[in-house]
């Protein structure tokens, strides 16, 4: 398994003990930075790590900025990328058990690490359950595509 992973400035603050939990399960984490606290932009992030995805470069990926809007809003305008963001464990488990989402998103001034760390678990054992959420999941492309038809 391999995640990208990208953050602001702000969610700079919270990258490190995420990676840690997940180098500590094994995975590999592809970091896309920001490379400090310096004021940056997000959707510079949102965009590389839909691209690792899109490149199968990584699996799935994890976004922080500071409340995981910004952030998630910018990796959705992205071709295939389904970006949640998420200040709950359930939350994190039903976006992939019902809307299969490749990114996770949260916010490092929303969430503390040790949540952070419980959003991630529940996201990562989730699977997506296909079926009838397949057919919304197409439609959402269709959407996307300027085909959709009721
Ligand atoms: C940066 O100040 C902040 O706007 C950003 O981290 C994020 O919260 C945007 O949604």
């Amino acid at each position: 398994m391999k995640i990208a992973i990208g953050y602001d400035h702000v969610g700079y603050i919270l990258k490190k003990d995420i990676i840690e939990y997940l180098e500590n399960k094994n995975i590999t984490v592809i970091d896309l930075g920001a490379p400090s606290t310096e004021r940056t932009d997000y959707p510079i992030y949102a965009n590389r790590v839909a691209k690792a995805i899109n490149s199968k470069e990584a699996d799935l990926g994890i976004l922080i900025c500071g409340t995981g809007i910004g952030i998630s809003i910018a990796a959705n305008k992205c071709q295939g990328i389904r970006a949640v963001v998420c200040s709950d464990p359930y939350s994190a488990k039903l976006s992939r058990e019902h809307n299969n989402t490749n990114i996770l998103a949260f916010g490092s001034r929303v969430v503390g690490s040790e949540l952070a760390k419980m959003i991630v678990d529940q996201w990562l054992m989730a699977k997506f359950e296909g079926g009838r959420h397949q057919t919304r999941i197409d439609q959402i492309d269709a959407i996307q595509k300027g085909e959709f038809h009721e």
